[in-house]
């Protein structure tokens, strides 16, 4: 792994932001800019970012596998799509999703589909908790969701569509008093 030279200038800069001694504390900007790169982060990459930080790779990877942004393995390539099963979601119908996306995607959440577009997971409350069912696709936070708007979103992005993200059914829309 090596960064673009424009992403090495980047990390260089980022460093520089920090006391001497402490270039540790770059770390998770390094690690989601080798992940904004590449799609994800290989060994490679968190390898890379700790010789350049001068830190222990077992550090490195402590921080990787702690937050689960950073993928550690190859993810769709349209989308990854982590649905939210803690609490609220998980009682108005997050297991209906997980299902989508073993229908949809692949059996196993980090598979790849057969296309590659996509891949999926199941992840803690992403604090949008008022508008369960949510996931996260992509960047972006598609809540209010059933099985079947899922299933629609994702036939959609395949397609090439980027749909509006935010909650996804009328119940907002303002009605009479
Ligand atoms: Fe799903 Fe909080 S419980 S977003």
């Amino acid at each position: 792994f090596a960064f673009t030279p424009a992403n090495q200038e980047w990390a260089e800069a980022q460093i520089t932001k920090y006391p001497p001694g402490r270039q540790a504390s770059a770390i998770i900007p390094l690690l989601w800019r080798a992940q904004e790169q590449e799609g994800w982060l290989s060994r490679p990459a968190i390898e890379h970012v700790c010789e350049m930080l001068d830190m222990a790779f077992i550090r490195g990877l402590e921080v990787a596998t702690f937050y689960f942004m950073f993928q550690l393995q190859p993810v769709g390539r349209v989308a990854h799509v982590q649905v939210c099963g803690t609490t609220s979601c998980m009682i108005c119908g997050a297991e209906d999703l997980i299902a989508v996306c073993k229908e949809e995607i692949a059996p196993r959440p980090h598979q790849l589909s057969a296309s590659g577009d996509f891949s999926w997971e199941e992840v803690e409350c992403l604090g949008a908790c008022a508008n369960a069912p949510m996931a996260q696709i992509g960047k972006d936070y598609y809540e209010d969701l059933t099985a079947d708007i899922l299933r629609d979103l994702l036939r959609r992005m395949a397609a090439g569509e980027v749909p509006q993200p935010g909650p996804q059914s009328a119940r907002f829309a303002s009605e009479p008093m």
